[in-house]
């Protein structure tokens, strides 16, 4: 009796005046449409709509406190809307953090039509390399990433009169350290608020990190959501999850499905068998992948409602676990694995391995179904695994991440004492030690760890360490122009097309900007054609290049040049005379990845890497048409073996003259071919041969 004698209370005093037929929008000064009505009766019906007044009272009482509501109850959507109305936002905008990219776009969107709104106005979102807010920007969805970035330039976080960290279980490297950080800016700006909200969070742990912080629970949920188990442990998930996806689409009502599985190949492979196992024809579908290396355009494409009698299938990683609201989507079908980021600070590599998800993700899963009409969950594993071999909550990214850029931000941020920053599950001590050791070697700390000019200008840019020192090397080889355009092709996703039923006419076509170098330079042959062609939009169906990958690196391009052009990087590199392209670009290269280089194998199949001594394969998306003895990659990654992506043909004149201090024919850690390698090249340096391609 007693609650709902309480309940009833808050809803009267929570109850600002409704908008009604014909009101003025107080935020364009028209009248309300008739979508905004239409919208505003289903969000009235939502929990947190109930639970308003607690909300803000919540957070206007209290600098720091925590709001645990089901999943699609509106915690994202509504939450921000009662601050922002009840004044909150008055002295500077409210920010609003979300794990992943595609959440923040898809989120920000639904808020603007909600408050009947342009996005990019009122309500906006921020995520690497795009900016869609303005000036009158109150409630701003950004990744976590983009607001510890902010953090860099604005410690005080004065834009902002509330911080809400959203999808605080998940637990992301990003969230972790705000977390830090917004603790200390509570000491010195009484003003500011900070909530951190979630649906599956072991509240107490959070609780006691935030000093004590009140928490509060709205109950409810919109719609309920069936959940079913396999009976049998699943041999294979991909083969079982296409079964049940197939049976589903033939057996029941309609609703759209949503697929988890757990990377970019494995949903293509799925998504193609879908195609060719459901039966099409009486029944039509809708096929679309979800994963972050997608363009932003085809991530956007899961949104919208299929034709009417279309069923939607989405087959997607675990980007579309958190936060989303797919509408439509009736069925979840969860093998209940991802691939989770490990890395080893022995060994500093870092791999992704199939893993079990926790407990909360599969609530965050289930969740996607249930939230416009009620739902069905398929898990594709026992209700026994579920209780024995899923852990509680995901374990944080802070304890298996490669703490480089982390590290360097903090340092920029003058975090300089490290070990006592208040993390709320600390790193390894060796983990820090280790990023310490790469930012020394890379330049950006000195010997007494304190960042030096080239450590500034690399925190400045968005982008990992080691490209950043690649484009500060190219910008005092005199070829930074050349670096920044590889850099964009590299930051945006693969812009190379290759169509099942058109593969060897695409293959043919991407042959035309080869270069005997590499893939780095053969990117930045891509991208100069690219800027260079007439009619940019033909030039990418005929190259068979994603048109909006390569826009996208074109911005990223300019946004970089700014930043560049900001520490004076442009005017360095203008200054210098680049005498050959091919060996400047690749010595920049060196000075950023010197750690990540391989040595040929005799018999010339594969190859060692330096770092780690682990058997490594050209990949074969590679523009390198030969293999040659020495070379550098950008990344790895690990399928049936471990390939090394974007990879450049570089040699051992080079690495001696550019990182002597590890590749010296003495050196220990080296392979002996390796090194009888570099000791062949020893006196062509010291007799000042340049380094020849
Ligand atoms: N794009 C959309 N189309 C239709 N309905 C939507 C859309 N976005 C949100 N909704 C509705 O608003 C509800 C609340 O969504 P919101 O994202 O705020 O929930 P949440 O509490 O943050 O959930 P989660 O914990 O899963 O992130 C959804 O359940 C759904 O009914
Ligand atoms: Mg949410």
């Amino acid at each position: 009796m007693g609650l709902i004698g309480e309940r009833k209370r808050s809803r009267s005093r929570g109850k600002a005046k409704e908008p009604s037929q014909g009101d003025q929008n107080p935020h364009t000064g028209k009248p309300y449409s008739k979508r905004f009505f239409e919208i505003l009766r289903t969000r009235q019906k939502l929990p947190c709509y109930e639970a308003r007044s607690d909300a803000v009272d919540l957070v206007k009482k209290n600098q720091s406190s925590v709001l645990i509501g089901e999943t699609g109850s509106g915690k994202t959507t509504q939450v921000p809307q009662f601050l922002l109305e009840s004044g909150l936002g008055a002295k500077g905008a409210i920010a609003v953090t979300q794990p992943r990219r595609v959440a923040a776009m898809s989120v920000a969107a639904r808020v603007a039509q909600e408050m009947d709104v342009e996005l990019g106005a009122e309500v906006g979102y921020l995520i690497r390399f795009e900016d869609v807010t303005s000036e009158k920007t109150k409630i701003k969805y950004m990744t976590d990433g983009m607001l510890l970035r902010e953090c860099m330039t604005d410690a005080q976080l004065s834009k902002y009169s509330v911080v809400i960290l959203d999808e605080a279980h998940e637990r992301t490297l990003s969230t972790d350290i705000l977390f830090g950080l917004i603790k200390q800016v509570l000491e010195t700006r009484s003003d500011l608020r900070c909530l951190v909200m979630s649906a599956t969070l072991q509240a107490e742990s959070f609780q006691e990190y935030w000093s004590n912080a009140p928490l509060l629970r709205v109950p409810g949920r919109m719609y309920p959501v069936e959940t079913f188990f396999s009976l049998r442990p699943q041999k294979d998930y991909v083969e079982s999850a296409i079964d049940v996806v197939v049976q589903i689409h033939q057996q029941e009502p309609p609703g759209d499905i949503l697929l988890f599985l757990c990377g970019e190949e494995e949903i293509e492979t799925a998504c193609a068998e879908i195609e060719a196992r459901a039966d099409t024809t009486s029944k039509p579908v809708m096929i679309l992948p979800l994963y972050s290396t997608l363009p932003m355009q085809q991530q956007r494409k899961v949104f919208p409602p299929a034709p009417e009698g279309t069923r939607k299938i989405i087959v997607s990683t675990n980007i579309a676990e958190t936060s989303v609201t797919i509408d439509g989507v009736v069925y979840v079908v969860d093998p209940g694995l991802y691939k989770q980021k490990l890395y080893n600070p022995r060994t500093h590599s870092e791999s992704l391995l199939v893993s079990p998800i926790s407990k909360a993700s599969a609530q965050q899963r289930a969740g996607r179904a249930g939230r416009t009409r009620p739902g069905k969950c398929f898990r594709l594993y026992t209700p026994d695994t579920f209780d024995k071999e899923l852990p509680e909550s995901t374990y944080p990214e802070i304890i298996r991440s490669n703490l480089c850029a982390v590290v360097l931000q903090l340092k920029t941020l003058g975090v300089e004492d490290l070990v006592h920053f208040d993390f709320m599950e600390p790193p390894s001590p060796e983990s820090m030690m280790r990023a310490l050791e790469m930012l020394h070697f890379l330049g950006a700390v000195d010997d007494e760890c304190d960042l030096t000019e080239a450590g500034r200008h690399m925190a400045a840019l968005p982008i990992d360490p080691h490209l950043s020192r690649a484009l500060i090397a190219a910008a005092h080889s005199g070829c930074l122009q050349e670096a920044l355009a590889i850099v964009a092709v590299i930051s945006v996703p693969p812009p190379f097309q290759r169509p099942r039923q058109w593969q060897k006419m695409a293959d043919k076509a991407h042959q035309f900007f080869a270069s005997g170098q590499g893939d780095h330079l053969s990117f930045l042959s891509v991208y100069n054609h690219y800027t260079a062609a007439p009619s940019k939009g033909e030039f990418c169906r005929e190259s068979f290049l994603h048109e909006r990958a390569m826009k996208q690196s074109e911005d990223v391009n300019r946004q970089l040049g700014r930043i560049c052009s900001n520490l004076k990087l442009d005017a360095i590199s203008n200054a210098q005379k680049c005498d050959s392209l091919s060996v400047g670009i690749r010595k920049s290269l060196i000075e950023g990845f010197f750690m990540q280089c391989a040595h040929i194998e005799p018999g010339g199949k594969h190859y060692m890497t330096v770092r780690d001594q682990q058997m490594a394969y050209i990949h074969p998306s590679s523009f390198l048409g030969h293999k040659p003895e020495w070379v550098l990659y950008h990344e790895t990654m690990v399928t049936d073996r471990l390939y090394m992506r974007t990879v450049s043909s570089i040699t051992p004149e080079m690495l001696i003259e550019v990182a002597p201090q590890f590749y010296h024919p003495e050196h220990g850690k080296l392979s002996d071919n390796a090194l009888r390698s570099l000791q062949r090249a020893l006196p062509r340096v010291k007799a000042g041969k340049n380094s020849k391609a």
